[in-house]
């Protein structure tokens, strides 16, 4: 469904990807590991059409994502996509729940139906007493699964998640990762999860390890 064909990317003189390639399939849970620095992010960041790369492609249904307009690709991205970042990244100024009806509401939802659908996204992860409190005055736990409910709530095709846990102490790590992959699994959501934790990788179907910007391994479990 998502594919990478040959993606280089480099900032000034570093090569941050040097050729990579990889395949998404529909509902697939693919990590991505490697040491700091491999390129994790920058590929996450590719395929999720946060950057562009420098050459290869990035095709979605078999149509090139890298190449469109901006505006095009916003509006894409918007549909098909949701990102969970290591901090939450939540819009401090709004509730929980007006956080999560946000991106519906970018997708001309109306007010209404997308804060019934924000409440019950809250309610799947186990949130829904966190639906009227503001970020600062929630627990690193909480706001991570605030912004995978945010993720979810669009039903997109594919959750991008860097390091969602990576704030998080282990058994709050644990907690977020299975409420993200069960969540993605009952929607037949696709998710793209960098991560240095190898008992994250394991709920994986699938792990890639990047070296210097080159996929090192393919292991399918
Ligand atoms: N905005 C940027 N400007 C300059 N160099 C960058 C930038 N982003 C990444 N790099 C460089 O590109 C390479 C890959 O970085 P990237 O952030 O993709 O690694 P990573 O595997 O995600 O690392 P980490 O595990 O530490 O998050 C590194 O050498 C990094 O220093
Ligand atoms: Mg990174």
């Amino acid at each position: 469904m998502l594919e990478a064909r040959g993606l280089v990317k480099s900032y000034g003189k570093a090569l941050a990807l040097t050729g990579v390639s990889l395949e998404i399939a529909e509902g697939e849970i693919l990590a991505i590991t490697g040491p700091s620095g491999s390129g994790k992010s920058t590929l996450l960041h590719c395929l999720a059409g946060i950057i562009r790369p420098e050459s290869g492609e990035v095709v979605l249904d078999g149509k090139r994502i890298d190449t469109l307009a901006e505006a095009e690709l916003t509006r894409l991205r918007r549909e098909n996509f949701g990102v969970v970042f290591q901090f939450g990244e939540l819009v401090p100024e709004l509730t929980a729940a007006e956080n999560v009806a946000l991106p519906m509401l970018f997708n001309r939802r109306d007010r209404q139906a997308s804060m019934s659908v924000a409440a019950d996204w809250l309610d799947r992860l186990g949130v829904s007493d966190c639906a009227g409190q503001r970020p600062g005055e929630l627990s690193g736990g909480q706001l991570q699964r605030v912004a995978v409910a945010r993720a979810l709530a669009t039903e997109p095709r594919v959750i991008f998640a860097d390091e969602p846990t990576g704030a998080l102490d282990t058994l709050g790590g644990e907690q977020v990762m299975s409420a993200l992959l069960g969540a993605a699994r009952a929607s037949n959501t696709a998710v793209v999860l960098v991560t240095h934790d190898n008992r994250v990788a394991a709920y994986a179907d699938r792990e890639i390890t990047l070296r210097d910007g080159a996929v090192l391994t393919g292991v399918t479990p």
